[in-house]
This record gives structure tokens, C-alpha cells and sequence, in this order.
């Protein structure tokens, strides 16, 4: 750990080659992207490894239904997460495919060397069969009646009914998912990886601080409860690597893909040169960090670090391991278009957004993290657009009336240094992991440089005569200060880091630049760098997300009559997800006056707590007089299409109760509402 430069092989979790990327995945993949980029930075020697998990019976079963091979249906979904990926700024050194002959190569060395130290053992069980398809059904496979509440229609383990869970062998009436035949219990062969001869070993793993403390007590608590032998094969027919010695059987899935790791690297490493067995050899002092979601603890926590012993390679020196993403507080919803695709996000917004909210709210913790769309649009506008792009954009043009040069002459050096001096703090928060922590801590800094511009106002100063050189040296100051918190956020933002450089004309940003400054030197011209979210864009995404879903919409169609509302209620109900289409914010009426031409009409300018005013047209001259109205709160819909009128845009309408004309009553909250706030 203390050399210097370290070498760190860092992974993500392998996404399954039969769906799209989703944020769930992003949020995986930007954790690491963030925290390999920042390793980079700081001059580490860091390679960023990931691949598509290829094999298995759902990718083969998916691929029959659409009538091709799982080898090109794997090449197409590779080529989608690929280009979703670097859509999001994510840069693997490589990003491979655990079908791959480097894969096969290593999963037969790996299974082989288990051989022959022992460990794999062999024993008849017996499963289900589907007799028609001529398979072994996986639990997933398997539906029926559930044994306990009669339930049709339920899982293989488990019922959605009455939350029982039984033995697929339990079920009434049984059927394979596959074909439709009723399975039957058939006698087999399988291969076992003898785990329970490396219950010391991973005691002793776990100790070593390899995991959070939470996930290592949950890993106790499995070895606790006694290791089982894990069964590593699968029957014909499925996708995936024929095991050596053994017609007809394969690896199961997740026997091949963690090795897809190491096979991800050796890929690399043939060609840059590296030697793979300084990297995965018992004793490699080479680090090795992997990402992956809580769900996935076991395989990486248990199987994959006695794996690697028994075969005789080096174990993991960390996992990092992060809970699930849900979105406004529930879990991912297709009909709440809440299930949100990694391509259709990037159609509508710019993904340093999200890079940007994931990292603030991340932590070296494995709870479930809520994007709250609201909040999102919130921060990512004050922080990055009000906070951060503002120092630039307050002083890059009073440089430029000057000269276009900073000055080295600075006119508050010390308030650089205090900026200078929080990058060791800041660094640290990025290896622990604790990005939110890392954010905070950027933020108080970035509030702290908008202070200094207030405080100076160089727009006043630049008015006053022979106040050049003043001004200059508030702008350079603020401009040493921004430069700092474009490097600070770099690993989470590298878009906005390198727009920052080109503006401030500067070689690539490194960790160890916050240890110098910027004297005198050109600068380019500001343009701007981010723009504010507008909601419409997120109204917009979650539209797109649920027309994402036609498959959604086809099971609801196809639902049984009986289970559809009688439709004379159903008319006259909304459901709650149509109500909340309907944006309702708390106003504050900052101006009213009468329009020209219209005598009807006020035009009506209101606070809604966002950084602009909005302009509305409402009809309510008849009734109100404008005096009466200026400051006082009402109620708006606030993501109303703007609408066109003679006498300029309409950006809302705001609520009143009555018939119209003089009979009519502007809604007011009561005491205490503040503009801004939702209603609902
Ligand atoms: N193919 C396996 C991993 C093999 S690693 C040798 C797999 N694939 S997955 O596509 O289902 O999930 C990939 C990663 O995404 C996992 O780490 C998983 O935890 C993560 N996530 C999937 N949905 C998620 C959320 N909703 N939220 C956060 N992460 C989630 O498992
Ligand atoms: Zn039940």
C-alpha cells in the first residue's frame, strides 16, 4: 500500500449481456470511474478493467426467442452498454466480454488447478427437468401454485401473494417457464467447489479490513451458519464454457465471470506488455479493488476469494460495495417511468449531472440511495451552475476588458492557500470512498470563493477609474481559486474540468497542481460551461422512460378482464401518478400591473424559488387590483406548457377558485408556506 506509485486493478461488477444499462448499473459505474480517475490523477499506476457476464441459460433462452445466436445477441447488447458507458464518461482501460478465449483459457486453469488440489468433489442430486425442452430448470424457471394461499401463477421460491417461500419441488402444478411442460425430478452429476475447507481462510480475509464492517459482518454470518459446497456446473444445453473432462457439462455463469476479471486484464496485458502473473500470482503486491452492488456479496465475498486461493492466485485487497438506487423513494418503476435507462437519461440530460448527484451523495456505506428528481435538478443547478461555473463567469470578462492576462500579483494569496490547503483532505475523503464527504467539503470552499466575489464586486470596482490592477488581481484570485475546484471536482467531473482548462489556457489538471498557482498568464475567452436543468427536461425523461416500457403496457393489456376497474368508475378516477404529473408550487406575486390591450387581463410576475422570476398572464383584472396583489402568495402550476400570447410568454397559471369575471377567489396557503414549495 505505501509504494509509490501504487498499481491498482480495479473492476466493476460485469453487467449481464441481456439488458440494457440502467441507472442502477450507472451508479456502479461512476462510483468506480470516479474513484480510478482520481487514483490517475494523483499518478498512480491504475487500470480500470470491466466486460459484459455473456454466458448463461437467460442469454441463451433470449437469444432463441429472437431467433439468432446468444453470440450475436451478446455482440449487440455489448455494443449498446458500450456506447451507454462512454455516453456517461466512464473510461475503462478495457472492456472486454467473458466470451472470450482468454476467459475459457483461465476458467480451465482455474477449475483444473481445483482439481487437482482437491477441491472439487462430485455428487448426484436430484433436479427438476423440463422433459419437453430437455433441460435442468434453474429455480427461476419454474412456476406453479403456491403451496400455502393457493395462489396461481408464483414464483419457483417464493410467493408475491402471501410472501411464502418453499422449494420449487413444492409447488402445486408445476410448470417450466420454458416450454410449459410440467418438470419432473431428474438424477444427475454435478461438480462442487468444496468452499467449506476455506472457512479459516476467509475468517482471516474478512479481518483484514477487505470489507466494510457491515458486509463483513454479513459474510460472518453466512460462514457462521456453515459453508456449503457450491455446485459450479450446468447441464446441456446452456451458453457458456464446456468444462474440460466432462462432455456435456458447463461452467455455471458465475463460476466464468469473475474470472472474466483476470481475463479482462490478460486481454490488456497481451498487449501493452504487463506481466500477468505480477498482477495475479499468490503474493502480488499489486492492489486489487472490486465495485459491486450488495445483492452480489456472496459471490465476491465467498466463492471468488476461495476460488482464486485454492487455484493459487492472490485474493482481492478491497471490495467496495454499495447499496441499490431507487428513484423518488421507490424502488425503479416501470409504470412510474421511474426505470430509467442509461440512453434514454442521455437523450434528455447532460450525464455530469448525474455523475455529479451520485457522487454527492455517496458514501463508503452500503445503504439504498434515492435519486430524488426534485433535489437532483436542485442541486446540480445551485452547486455546479450557481456556485461553481459563477466564479468563472463573474470575472473571466473584466480579465479580458484588461488585457486577457491574470496577474501573479493576487489580491488575497491567502485565501488561495487555504483553498490549496484542503487537498490532502480532500484526497482522503476520495480514497475512503466517502465522495458526499469529498463534495461538502468542495462546496464549503466554492461558497466561501463566491463570498470573496461579492465582497469585492469587481463589476463596481471596473467602473472606477485607474482601478485596473485591482480589478485584476480580485479576477486572478477568484480565477486561482475556481482553478482549485475545477481540479478538486475533476474525477467526478471531467467534462467540466477540461472546459475549465481550456478557458484558463492550462496544461491537464493533476492532484499535485493544487500545490501551485497561476501567475501572470493568458486566458481564453469565458463561454459557458453548464447549463441549469430545466424541469421540463425531467418531465420529458420520465415520459421517454415510460414509453420505454412497451412491454409493460402489453402485460397490462393482456391482463385477465376480471382484474380491469368497471369502466364507468374507472372514467371518473385519476390515479395518483396522473396527479402528481400536476406540478403545484407555492408563488409569491413579486409584480402585478395591467397589460395593454387586454382588460381582462394582469401580467403577473412571480418568485416560485428558482433563480428567474416567472411571467404569467391570469385573468383576474375584473376582481383584483395590482396593488393588492404584489406580495402576496398564491398557488401556480408550475410545469404547464409556456404558452404564446400577444403580450409575451405565459410561463404557468396560477389557481383560483369561481365562476370568473368578479366572482372570483386567488387561493392562498396559509402562514408560513415560502415560495417554492410543492403543494400536493
Ligand atoms: N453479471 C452479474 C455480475 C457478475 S460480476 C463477476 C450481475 N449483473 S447485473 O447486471 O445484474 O448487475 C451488475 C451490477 O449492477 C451489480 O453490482 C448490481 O448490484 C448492480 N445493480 C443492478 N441494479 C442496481 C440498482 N438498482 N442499484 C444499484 N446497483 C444495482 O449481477
Ligand atoms: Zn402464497
Amino acid at each position: 500500500m505505501a509504494q509509490s506509485p501504487r498499481t491498482l486493478l480495479v473492476t466493476s461488477a460485469l453487467p449481464y449481456a441481456n439488458g440494457p444499462i440502467h441507472l442502477g448499473h450507472m451508479l456502479e459505474h461512476i462510483q468506480t470511474d470516479i474513484w480510478v480517475r482520481f487514483q490517475k490523477m494523483r499518478g498512480e499506476h491504475c487500470l480500470y478493467l470491466c466486460a459484459d457476464d455473456a454466458h448463461g441459460a437467460a442469454i441463451m433462452l433470449k437469444a432463441e426467442e429472437q431467433g439468432i445466436t446468444p453470440e450475436a445477441l451478446i455482440t449487440a447488447v455489448k455494443a449498446d452498454h458500450e456506447r451507454d458507458f462512454a455516453g456517461f464518461l466512464i473510461e475503462y482501460d478495457n472492456y472486454y466480454s467473458t466470451h472470450s478465449d482468454e476467459n475459457r483459457e483461465l476458467s480451465e486453469t482455474v477449475f483444473t488447478r481445483l482439481e487437482q488440489a482437491g477441491y472439487i468433489l462430485q455428487k448426484e442430486i436430484s433436479q427438476l427437468y423440463d422433459p419437453v425442452k430437455g433441460m435442468f430448470l434453474a429455480d427461476r424457471f419454474v412456476r406453479g401454485t403456491c403451496p400455502k394461499c393457493q395462489a396461481e401463477n408464483q414464483n419457483g421460491d417464493n410467493c408475491e401473494v402471501c410472501g411464502a417461500t418453499y422449494l420449487p419441488s413444492e409447488l402445486k402444478d408445476p410448470y417450466s417457464t420454458v416450454s410449459g411442460a410440467a418438470p419432473v425430478q431428474k438424477q444427475n452429476t454435478q461438480l462442487f467447489f468444496d468452499l467449506p475447507r476455506f472457512e479459516q481462510l476467509l475468517s482471516d480475509w474478512l479481518a483484514s479490513g477487505a470489507v466494510h464492517e457491515s458486509v463483513a459482518n454479513k459474510l460472518r454470518e453466512w460462514i457462521d451458519a456453515g459453508l456449503q459446497p457450491w455446485d459450479i456446473s450446468r447441464e446441456a444445453p446452456y451458453f457458456g464454457f464446456q468444462i474440460p473432462g466432462w462432455p456435456n457439462k458447463y461452467f455455471y455463469v458465475w463460476m466464468d465471470a469473475p474470472i472474466g476479471y483476470m481475463a479482462s486484464f490478460k486481454h490488456y496485458a497481451d498487449q501493452h506488455g504487463l506481466d500477468f502473473e505480477q498482477f495475479w500470482a499468490a503474493g502480488s503486491q499489486v492492489e486489487l479493488h472490486h465495485f459491486i452492488g450488495k445483492d452480489i456479496v456472496n459471490f465476491h465475498g465467498l466463492f471468488w476469494p476461495a476460488m482464486l486461493h485454492g487455484a493459487g492466485f492472490r485474493m482481492p485487497t478491497r471490495l467496495h460495495v454499495h447499496g441499490f438506487v431507487t428513484v423518488n423513494g421507490a424502488k425503479m418503476s416501470k409504470s412510474r417511468g421511474t426505470f430509467i435507462k442509461a440512453s434514454t437519461y442521455l437523450n434528455h440530460l447532460d450525464p455530469e449531472y448525474l455523475r455529479y448527484y451520485f457522487a454527492a451523495k455517496l458514501s463508503k456505506g452500503v445503504e439504498d440511495f434515492d435519486l430524488n428528481l426534485d433535489d437532483f435538478v436542485q442541486r446540480v443547478n445551485a452547486d455546479l451552475v450557481g456556485k461553481v461555473v459563477n466564479i468563472a463567469s463573474r470575472t473571466g470578462n473584466f480579465v479580458h476588458k484588461f488585457g486577457g492576462r491574470l496577474t501573479a500579483d493576487l489580491h488575497q494569496p491567502e485565501l488561495v492557500a487555504e483553498l490549496q490547503a484542503a487537498a490532502a483532505r480532500i484526497a482522503d475523503h476520495y480514497e475512503q470512498g466517502e465522495f458526499g464527504k469529498a463534495i461538502r467539503d468542495i462546496m464549503a470552499l466554492a461558497d466561501k470563493a463566491n463570498q470573496y466575489i461579492q465582497d469585492q464586486a469587481p463589476w463596481s470596482l471596473a467602473k472606477q477609474d485607474g482601478a485596473e490592477q485591482q480589478v485584476l488581481a480580485v479576477c486572478s484570485t477568484a480565477l486561482n481559486l475556481f482553478r482549485l475546484l475545477a481540479l478538486y471536482l475533476k474525477p467526478v467531473l471531467p467534462a467540466l474540468a477540461q472546459k475549465a482548462e481550456a478557458f484558463l489556457n492550462i496544461a491537464p489538471l493533476t492532484w499535485a497542481d493544487a500545490n501551485t498557482l497561476l501567475g501572470d498568464h493568458a486566458i481564453e475567452r469565458f463561454s459557458n460551461m453548464m447549463a441549469r436543468i430545466d424541469s421540463k427536461q425531467i418531465d420529458a425523461l420520465l415520459a421517454a422512460s415510460r414509453e420505454d416500457v412497451p412491454e409493460a403496457a402489453a402485460a397490462a393489456e393482456q391482463a385477465p378482464k376480471s382484474a380491469q376497474p368497471d369502466t364507468d368508475e374507472a372514467d371518473q378516477h385519476i390515479s395518483i401518478d396522473d396527479f402528481l404529473k400536476v406540478q403545484l408550487r407555492v408563488a409569491r406575486i413579486v409584480n402585478a400591473e395591467a397589460v395593454e390591450g387586454a382588460d381582462k387581463l394582469l401580467r403577473l410576475t412571480l418568485d416560485v424559488g428558482e433563480p428567474h422570476t416567472r411571467n404569467v398572464f391570469a385573468g383576474i383584472k375584473a376582481k383584483y387590483a395590482p396593488e393588492d396583489l404584489v406580495g402576496r402568495l398564491t398557488v401556480m402550476v408550475a410545469n404547464l406548457a409556456p404558452r404564446k400570447m400577444k403580450f409575451g410568454l405565459s410561463e404557468g397559471m396560477v389557481l383560483a377558485a369561481g365562476p370568473g369575471g368578479s366572482d372570483l377567489f386567488l387561493l392562498s396557503p396559509d402562514d408560513g408556506a415560502q415560495p417554492g414549495m410543492e403543494v400536493r
